[in-house]
């Protein structure tokens, strides 16, 4: 098995890591799983109005049951003998065969895989939460060994915020945990330094050179310890000391007009500029990086800023090291590797985060068109993948034309809409086009008139009609009977096969039109920015949650099956394909050009750090 690079993996990352990648051919390992926070969390679109869009989809539900699923992880552990092994037993004879166990259970299996992919010199950083920081801290001991245990980071992730009307009975819990690890003694490591604080510069560099203008401080430069610590004894500007330099130095130091006297007989000093002091080395407590909001926001409300995993990549990797992240939601990971001239792997388990990923990719590295497996590619993979899991499956189909996911497992609350897509109709008009997966054989003309019903209610210019399976001549008649509009250019109601997009001979003429990511761009050029949820404001507002499904509540988890995904069999077969954009392009009457918006990298993230460069 060898490991590839650059490369999405729409899949579990347990069978991903188990079955793609080679042990130790990873440097470093960033994780932000799902924190056991009992949340659903959605994907917020906005409409290119700046509406908040009635579009949300689940992304992922981050409530764990214990059941025969994770029983079978836990004697999977068992029967490893390792060290890990005796601790997670233990934990179970602690806390019994609870969701926090489940949890445990499920990450204690990825974290022995993760550390059986890292280089010897390699490192993982676990992002979690106090939740349960402290049972995969010892579960983490266990597997990498005590000794390997390098920082536990604190990173402030949010501002202060008074709970108190919600029912809190407790102080504010604004903190994130990231567990930082090494592989062995040897890791890889560069300084990072922060700014310094300016009361620190007004206190400490409190001199002004006239001429130039620079800041200085005057230090000590004797030498502590004297003769004994081997410090030499001599006379410059008539004070005779030990110093902490040897005579040649200080010589050239006098030279350079470095060493002062305040006045004839006190004791020299040397001037040290602040312009030249790298800054603060960065500790492990983390309060200047913001969370992920305004511009940098892709509405994934679990989304990392990237100036957080810019610092740990940096600290923790070189250039052309590989960074893999096994959780990587809408890839803010393969974004900062992407900019510092690293390798990547990213695996999500849920479509959503790779059309995300994708999109942002497409606008931030417009020259990047990274391999994605474990999407359909053939008419029998998507077959598969809708046997497996209806709501991925719609929501990758939706994506082939470019749609955005929308929809989820509450019954009825789409009226059948699994996607939908932004267009412009002219100068600040957009035209919304609303579309309807089907994943099974039996199709009737009675779907096409439900579809065409829903698009007249939604007030939607267009409705797409997706299918698995060929539709009859008289399902096609009916769409065609609603018409056009823009004066022609375009079907009211359209339908399109999936293996007419696989195979790239779909006739599906659409307008240019927005994605994930240049949606948000346009709705931000007019309206207020969405701020993301808070984890408060997603625990208490209906707003960012759709129900947990009866089935959802009793789901077990299998060892081999995808942590979150209820209900199917796991990922069978994971498929190389590239990305070209919507497939359809090349044989599309007119050609189909998404809207793009280019932000600077620059501006997304940018954070002040200075490094230096070094292996310990
Ligand atoms: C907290 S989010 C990660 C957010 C990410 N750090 C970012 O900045 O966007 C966790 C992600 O893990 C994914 N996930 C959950 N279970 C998974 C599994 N078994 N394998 C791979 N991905 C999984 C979810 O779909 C979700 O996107």
């Amino acid at each position: 098995m060898q490991t590839s690079t650059n490369q999405l993996y729409f899949g579990d990352c347990l069978d991903v890591l188990r079955h793609h990648i080679q042990s130790a051919s990873i440097d470093l390992v960033y994780l932000d799983p799902p924190f056991n926070s009992k949340a659903n969390y959605n994907l917020l679109y906005k409409e290119p109005t700046g509406k908040k869009s009635a579009a949300q989809v689940r992304t992922f539900q981050d409530t764990w049951h214990w059941g025969p699923d994770a029983a079978a992880a836990f004697d999977n552990i068992l029967e490893s003998r390792t060290p890990a092994a005796g601790i997670v037993r233990a934990l179970h004879s602690f806390l019994g065969p609870t969701d926090l166990m489940a949890y445990l259970t499920m990450m204690a299996v990825r974290l022995i895989e993760l550390h059986r992919v890292l280089k010897p010199t390699g490192s993982l950083y676990l992002h979690c939460d106090p939740t349960a920081s402290h049972y995969l801290k010892i579960i983490l001991d266990a597997i990498f060994g005590p000794t390997c245990f390098r920082t536990e980071i604190s990173w402030k992730r949010q501002s202060a915020h008074n709970d108190a009307k919600q029912g809190r009975v407790q102080y504010g819990n604004i903190r994130d945990v990231i567990l930082f690890y090494s592989k062995s003694e040897r890791w890889t490591w560069n300084w990072l330094y922060t700014p310094y604080d300016q009361r620190y510069v007004d206190n400490f560099y409190k001199h002004v050179e006239r001429d130039t203008g620079r800041r200085y401080t005057l230090s000590d430069i004797t030498g502590p310890g004297g003769a004994a610590k081997g410090n030499p004894e001599y006379e410059i500007m008539g004070v005779k000391r030990f110093w902490r330099y040897s005579r040649t130095r200080m010589d050239e130091l006098i030279s350079a007009g470095r060493i002062v006297q305040a006045k004839p007989g006190a004791v020299p000093r040397e001037k040290r500029y602040l312009d030249e002091m790298p800054g603060v080395s960065l500790q492990n407590d983390w309060n200047d990086i913001l969370p992920a909001g305004g511009k940098e926001s892709l509405g994934y409300a679990t989304q990392k800023p990237l100036a957080l995993l810019k610092r740990i990549i940096e600290a923790s990797s070189n250039k052309g090291d590989v960074v893999l992240d096994p959780f990587c939601g809408c890839g803010t990971t393969v974004h900062a590797a992407l900019g510092l001239e690293r390798r990547w792997i990213g695996i999500d388990i849920t479509h959503v985060a790779i059309q995300v990923i994708l999109d942002r990719l497409k606008k931030f590295f417009p020259g990047e068109h990274p391999a994605v497996r474990g999407r359909p590619e053939d008419l029998e993979g998507a077959r598969e993948l809708a046997r497996r899991d209806k709501y991925q499956f719609q929501w990758w189909a939706a994506s082939l034309i470019g749609g955005q996911a929308r929809g989820g497992e509450k019954k009825g609350a789409d009226r059948g809409v699994d996607g939908e897509m932004f267009f412009k109709r002219g100068h600040n008009h957009f035209g919304r086009a609303i579309i309807s997966v089907k994943g099974g054989d039996n199709l009737s003309p009675s779907m096409v008139r439900d579809l065409a019903g829903t698009r007249e209610q939604e007030n939607a210019d267009m409705g797409i009609f997706i299918c698995l399976a060929e539709p009859t001549s008289q399902m096609k008649s009916t769409a065609a009977a609603y018409g056009s509009f823009d004066e022609g250019a375009y079907p009211r109601i359209a339908i399109v096969t999936i293996a007419e997009l696989l195979q790239r001979q779909s006739q599906l003429v659409l307008p240019p039109h927005f994605d994930t990511v240049t949606v948000r761009d346009e709705a931000r050029k007019r309206g207020p920015v969405l701020k993301p949820p808070t984890q408060a404001q997603i625990r208490r507002e209906p707003e960012f949650m759709l129900s947990i499904s009866a089935k959802a509540r009793t789901r077990q988890l299998l060892l081999d099956e995808p942590l979150l995904v209820a209900e199917h069999r796991p990922t069978t077969r994971l498929l190389r394909q590239k990305v070209e954009g919507p497939a359809f392009h090349q044989r599309s009457v007119v050609e189909q050009r998404p809207l793009g918006f280019a932000d600077s990298e620059e501006e997304f993230g940018a954070e002040r750090l200075t490094r230096k460069r070094g292996r310990r």
